[in-house]
């Protein structure tokens, strides 16, 4: 199988898992919010981080069941981040996923609460007891996440990356906000998947979190990449937004050649990282190579 036939699997099987979370919910949810909620999580996306997790734990000797709970909840933190990067006081975008916006479609006060809503449902999912894992996992997956989604991971990051538009940075300083507004839930898309596999290995832990990190700044320079050179209706979302917004990007600072260069470096130093795992990391590779080729 290839790895877009692989990545097909796993977004068809966490598309399910989705509806199946969102459906759980609506006899009690007000039907607007039901709505909206299922435009920010139903239609479109990658899957990319539902992906990691698949791809880690199936790596360490996980059953695809039992990764269902961190792949589902890493989802609906992204659709809930995107929500609210999209809002007219943040990006201000009116397109994703090749749709309107959930504030577009809605309304403000919806979507702000449609990324609410998301955000603890999340916590809820991965707090709720599962027959497959120990209490310890469960805490230890919700803490993690709660970690990388907070002020000190992804909210820490749009917090920088708002501010960029203001001020002048330094190109270390842009390093830092990608690693924490992208990076971060990267990486804890493939802790989530250590984690729910039970690995108690704490070298091996500490490896996949390097490798993440570098995945995850590699894969924010590569968004930032498609912003200038990719069309709109291939994107879904509005190309040249990063610009229009005055943001600060690795091209505020290099050429295409040398952000593509430093992209290809963080990619490169994180496989050789994988080669090193005593596991069949064939998949995984696979993964990271697609993920600096992609369109979108
Ligand atoms: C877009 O993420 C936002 C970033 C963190 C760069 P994706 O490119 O994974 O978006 P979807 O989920 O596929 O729409
Ligand atoms: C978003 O970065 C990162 C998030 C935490 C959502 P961007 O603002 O570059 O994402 P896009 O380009 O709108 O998807
Ligand atoms: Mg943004
Ligand atoms: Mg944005
Ligand atoms: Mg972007």
């Amino acid at each position: 199988m290839t790895i877009l036939q692989q990545l097909n699997d796993y977004q068809a099987h966490v598309n399910h898992q989705l509806e199946q979370a969102l459906t759980d919910i609506q006899a009690i949810t007000p039907e607007r919010l039901y709505q909206a909620l299922c435009h920010a999580t139903l239609a479109g996306g990658k899957r990319l981080r539902p992906a990691l997790v698949y791809l880690v734990g199936q790596m360490l000797g996980s059953p695809l069941s039992h990764l269902d709970i961190p792949a589902v909840a890493v989802e609906l933190i992204h659709c809930y981040s995107l929500v609210h990067d999209d809002l007219p006081a943040m990006d201000d975008d009116p397109l994703r996923r090749g749709r309107p916006t959930c504030h577009i479609a809605f309304d403000e006060a919806t979507a702000i609460l449609a990324g609410d809503a998301l955000q603890s449902l999340a916590f809820e999912l991965l707090a709720t007891p599962a027959a497959h894992y120990t209490p310890s996992q469960q805490l230890s997956m919700t803490g993690l996440l709660a970690k990388a989604s907070g002020a000190t991971g992804m909210v820490g990051g749009q917090m920088l990356d708002l501010q960029a538009e203001q001020v002048q940075i330094t190109l270390p300083e842009l390093h830092h906000i990608h690693r924490l507004k992208t990076g971060e839930l990267l990486t804890a898309s493939i802790q989530l998947g250590a984690l729910a596999a039970n690995c108690q290995d704490r070298v091996l832990f500490d490896r996949l979190t390097q490798i993440g990190e570098n995945i995850g700044i590699a894969f924010q320079i590569q968004d930032d990449l498609l912003d200038v050179t990719q069309s709109t209706e291939i994107l879904g979302k509005t190309q040249g937004a990063d610009q229009a917004a005055n943001k600060t990007t690795y091209l505020s600072f290099m050429s295409i050649e040398q952000a593509q260069q430093t992209m290809a470096q963080l990619i490169n130093e994180a496989k050789a990282l994988l080669e090193q795992l005593p596991y069949a990391t064939n998949d995984v590779q696979c993964f990271i190579d697609y993920l600096i080729h992609r369109h979108y």
